[in-house]
């Protein structure tokens, strides 16, 4: 009998929908391991805390967790490791548990040797199935895979295989779609995938940050002033379409608007391979997700090959019911957009998944 730490993505945000790509795949890996009479230890993140926020806490993951594997598991609100060892010790094989947002904790993001000393007194293996944090060096899956025998996880590697054949002979035009809120780790690869694409439309946070470099007011909307200089660089390329319209709320961009729909919907239709990272606009909101939905049909009923990641744009495609239609949902938004840009990914390095 074995104790696994097995990394795996509970990065879903706002209220936890059952309809999360990320959701499904833990819960696939979790059944794998648990046929056997191993215990099995969660770790995962959620959000960007700086700190403790009960807001990101995982402890409504592990409610949604146990309904689906029908199966109790043991939640630990405190990083209390010793008592954690203690409880993990004690409890019948085949237990499942699942530790507090590691985010909590500032060694997680600083990818420290004592934090993941922590973790690695709590197992024997280690098994990383996140892909969609590979793109960082954090302890829970760069230090700590270190410190303890390690195998790579099924939905990993899937993704990994997949997403390594895509860039090979892409079929052409090739249009790669960018949104969602987190727009820097984003920017940072559009350079060097500006290369290998035809086309490069930008919403959401990227699209803003190139309507401000633009010269436009983007008053509240989520943007990156510190990338302005780069993006205006990238503005030179007649690759890149900024969008034309939007919808404004409380002063915020929250989606693209009926012309830029348009425009970016002959372009998709044109497409032969599409890869697509972030939703165009707060499409949460029903009231704003004409855009992404818009964009979504498109997409999926086109004839392209597709590839459409990260935690919000696949929850999109599921909630449409369009993941049949798509040839890859792959968990990352920012980690998959590095690999196709042809990035070092520290996790993936770790696991000697990126020289192959
Ligand atoms: C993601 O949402 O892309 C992953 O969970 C990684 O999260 P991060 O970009 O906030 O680090």
């Amino acid at each position: 009998m074995q104790t696994i730490l097995v990394r795996v993505n509970l990065d879903i945000e706002g209220e936890v929908s059952e309809n999360a790509l990320r959701l499904k795949d833990a819960l696939k890996t979790v059944k794998s391991l648990s046929k056997s009479t191993n215990k099995i230890v969660l770790l995962s993140h959620r959000g960007r805390p700086k700190g403790y926020d009960p807001k990101l806490s995982l402890e409504p993951l592990k409610e949604v967790l146990e309904k689906h594997l029908r199966r109790r598991i043991t939640f630990f609100t405190q990083f209390d490791f010793p008592k954690i060892k203690k409880t993990i010790e004690q409890a019948p094989a085949g237990s499942i548990f699942l530790l507090e947002n590691l985010r909590f904790l500032p060694g997680e993001t600083k990818n420290s040797l004592s934090l993941a000393k922590k973790l690695a007194s709590l197992g024997g293996w280690y098994i990383n199935d996140d892909f969609a944090t590979s793109h960082h060096a954090n302890a829970s899956n760069v230090a700590l895979p270190k410190l303890l025998p390690h195998r790579v996880g099924p939905i990993l590697k899937k993704e990994v295989d997949i997403l390594r054949n895509v860039m090979k002979k892409p079929a052409r035009p090739l249009v790669l779609i960018v949104g969602g809120a987190k727009a820097s780790d984003k920017l940072k690869v559009i350079k060097h995938l500006l290369k290998k694409v035809d086309y490069v439309l930008l919403a959401g946070g990227p699209g803003n940050t190139a309507l401000r470099a633009k010269g436009m007011n983007v008053k509240k909307s989520i943007h990156e002033p510190k990338m302005i200089k780069e993006v205006k660089k990238l503005l030179k390329s007649d690759k890149i379409i900024a969008p034309l319209d939007w919808l404004e709320y409380q002063g915020s961009i929250v989606d693209i608007g009926p012309k830029t729909i348009e425009r970016y919907s002959e372009i998709v239709k044109k497409a032969k391979t599409i890869i697509w990272g972030g939703p165009l606009g707060a499409f949460e909101d029903p009231k704003f997700r004409a855009g992404s939905e818009a964009i979504a049909r498109e997409v999926a009923l086109g004839k392209a090959f597709t590839v459409v990641g990260g935690g919000e744009t696949t929850e999109l495609i599921l909630q449409l019911g369009l993941e049949n239609e798509v040839d890859l949902l792959s968990s990352g938004g920012g980690a998959m957009l590095a690999f196709l840009a042809g990035e070092k990914l520290p996790a993936l390095e770790t696991l000697g998944l990126q020289n192959e």
